[in-house]
């Protein structure tokens, strides 16, 4: 079977409010997926049903070969959780945190140790283990908070827009992370609203708008299945997109234009994708 993580037909409402409308989704075993959307969109609503932390109203989800209605504890032991907003216990150290999630997975305590080591020496917590969580930086939560996540060894890994709120150097830590814990085989799903973290580091992209999935393949196959150019240009005082095959016909399209000041031709990329296909852009909701 190649897909770790099968969707189908899920529907969550809150009241009268769909936030998920019949959506179907596919992870491929080991692939670094990314849902990419607009605040608003389902992300978390998504994450939250398949990650078993909330109900939903109908649908079926299999992780592994598990439904995870039928068979949810062997689903949760294969998934690890990072939510957006970190669920660490504040008042607790790093080190009380770590066991607290090893026992709640049910490792030995041999096991336990060993991994809460290496994870500790890997992510450079050695020194932070006796120190409440709460006193730590927004970076060092997340470390920890990844730690927890994955001490169970789960094959595929959550992050619910982790970099959000990270400064820089935060973030491209977080990135190296993420495809480090892929490489060694953990199945990555991770949220954004950043276009960028999608397209560097993800295998695939699917976007989503207003609970459904609108778009899925390859970050570049759907930049392509575009065109290749866009045009920027200022029209009735608001600026206007177009896209082209080729930069020659965006180069053509400009010159017919009144005035070439405030043109930009540029590569085409995922914003575009995601305006052309809804009509609003990703961080315009924010
Ligand atoms: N606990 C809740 N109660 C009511 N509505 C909610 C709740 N959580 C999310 N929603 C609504 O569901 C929709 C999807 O939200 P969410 O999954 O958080 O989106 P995203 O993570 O993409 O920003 C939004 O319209 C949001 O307002
Ligand atoms: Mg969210």
């Amino acid at each position: 079977m190649n897909d770790i993580i099968i969707i189908d037909g899920l529907v969550k409402k809150y009241g009268d409010k769909t936030a998920i409308d019949n959506l179907n989704l596919r992870i491929r075993h080991g692939e670094l997926f990314g849902f990419l959307g607009p605040n608003g969109a389902g992300k978390t609503t998504t994450v939250r049903c398949v990650a078993t932390l909330t109900g939903y109203n109908s649908g079926t989800i299999i992780v592994d070969g598990f439904d995870i209605k039928k068979d949810p504890t062997e689903a949760k032991n294969r998934m690890g959780v990072i939510q957006q907003q970190i669920s660490l216990d504040k008042d607790l150290t790093v080190m009380e945190n770590m066991v607290s999630h090893a026992m709640y997975h049910m490792m030995a305590k041999r096991e336990r140790e060993g991994k809460i080591k290496e994870l500790s020496d890997y992510f450079g917590l050695n020194e932070y283990l006796e120190m409440p969580v709460d006193s730590l930086s927004g970076g060092w939560k997340k470390r920890v908070a990844i730690v927890c996540a994955v001490l169970h060894e789960p094959k595929v890994l959550f992050l619910d827009e982790p970099t959000s709120g990270l400064d820089i150097n935060a973030r491209r830590l977080l990135w190296d992370v993420v495809r480090s814990l892929n490489r060694k085989g953990t199945t990555i799903f991770l949220t954004t609203h950043y276009i960028e973290e999608a397209e560097a580091l993800c295998d695939r992209v699917g976007i989503i708008d207003q609970g459904r999935v609108i778009a899925l393949d390859e970050p570049k196959k759907l930049c392509d299945a575009m065109g290749s150019t866009a045009v920027e240009y200022m029209s009735e005082k608001k600026t206007q997109y177009r896209y082209f095959q080729s930069r020659d016909e965006a180069k053509v399209f400009v010159s017919s234009l009144d005035s070439e000041e405030n043109v930009l031709i540029r590569n085409i990329n995922l914003e575009d994708v995601f305006v052309e296909l809804t009509g609003k852009s990703v961080g315009a909701q924010k």
